[in-house]
């Protein structure tokens, strides 16, 4: 799903090819949610948060003063912007994977001097409409980038199988500390596909570390509810895509630290028994039931690596801010052909 054809596909097979992608994606939503519903302890994948208005919300949830991992991220990365200019070299190709709002190529970007300048920039996200709007801004500020949207679920290889061979270096970003929400068999898959991709190339990845409890309940309970509106907004995508019937006002954002997993686990916690459909199927919510939404798993520094290590990565440099909150790591991947 390489979207390098806006330019040249004609405008009618551009929308419908659009159209299709639209559909595709919402019959995957009904599927893995209804399968979601119908387990013991029910689950559905956190890419489902991102529509439009969940990534509308989750720019916001970046912005919160609770909500430490995007500033301090992007402190580290203005504060060891030359460092990370250098591993990436001169003319690069740079993918981002779950790009979103396309603040922090930014930062990257910057770094360099004119003629070293990345060549070309390929972000990867499921959220088509904010993508287009963020790639039309970025291409505005950097006009001698080649920007490349590419609307695909980055976990699903044959959705990347389009990303062009070029002859240049490619550098894989992946900040946020995202891969957090992949359980571990996920992101160590995630590792390995992107070690294929990148041939040869280095990766930059945002981790977030193990900390004390507190400060993670408090980045995920707001004060201002914004976090437990993005956890909402699933529910209120279900009933406008899906035709669902969630009543939003009878379910509970729940988030809490699990340290024996060292991850934030998100739930949708039912205020009441209830019953919602979901076309012609019916589920029974028991009061305090939950709908597990999210896991964002915390790491230290040693044990990201070693996951890096055995998904086929030799560690690089890591850099953190000085309270130790959050992590950049670069990885280096081994030299291969993407059609190994
Ligand atoms: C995108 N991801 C890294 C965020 C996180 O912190 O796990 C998503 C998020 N969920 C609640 N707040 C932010």
């Amino acid at each position: 799903m390489y979207e390098t054809s806006e330019a040249t596909r004609p405008a009618g097979a551009a929308l419908g090819h659009k159209r299709a992608q639209v559909r595709a994606f919402a019959e995957e939503f009904e599927r893995d949610l209804v399968n979601g519903l119908s387990k013991t302890t029910r689950s559905i994948a956190p890419k489902y948060f991102y529509d439009a208005a969940g990534s509308a919300l989750f720019d916001r949830i970046c912005e919160l003063p609770e909500y430490y991992p995007t500033r301090t991220e992007l402190g580290i990365l203005a504060r060891h912007s030359r460092e990370l200019a250098e591993c990436i070299g001169p003319g690069s190709e740079i993918v981002e994977f779950g790009a979103g709002s396309l603040a922090k190529i930014r930062l990257l970007l910057d770094a360099f001097p004119a003629r070293d300048a990345p060549r070309c920039y390929l972000p990867v996200d499921i959220s088509a409409e904010h993508l287009e709007s963020s790639a039309r801004r970025l291409r505005a500020d950097y006009p001698e980038l080649r920007v490349q949207p590419v609307a695909a679920d980055y976990m699903r290889e044959e959705q990347l199988a389009g990303l062009e061979a070029s002859p240049g270096r490619r550098i894989g970003f992946f900040p946020g500390s995202t891969i957090g929400n992949f359980d571990l068999v996920d992101a160590a898959a995630f590792l390995r596909l992107a070690a294929r991709l990148l041939r040869g190339g280095g990766l930059l990845v945002g981790v977030d570390l193990v900390k004390d409890a507190q400060t993670l309940h408090r980045a995920y309970n707001d004060s201002q509810g914004v976090t437990a509106a993005f956890n909402l907004n699933l529910l209120r995508r279900a009933n406008d895509e899906l035709g669902a019937n969630f009543d939003l006002g009878q379910f509970a954002h729940y988030a809490f630290y699990e340290p024996v997993k060292r991850r934030v686990e998100m739930h949708l916690m039912s205020r009441r028994t209830q019953v919602v459909r979901i076309g012609a199927r019916e589920f029974t919510f028991e009061e305090g039931e939950s709908l597990h939404t999210e896991n964002s798993h915390k790491f230290t520094i040693e044990g990201f690596r070693a996951m890096a290590v055995s998904a086929g990565f030799e560690p690089g440099p890591v850099w953190t801010d000085d309270a130790r909150l959050f992590s950049l790591h670069w990885l280096e991947s081994p030299l291969r052909s993407v059609n190994d």
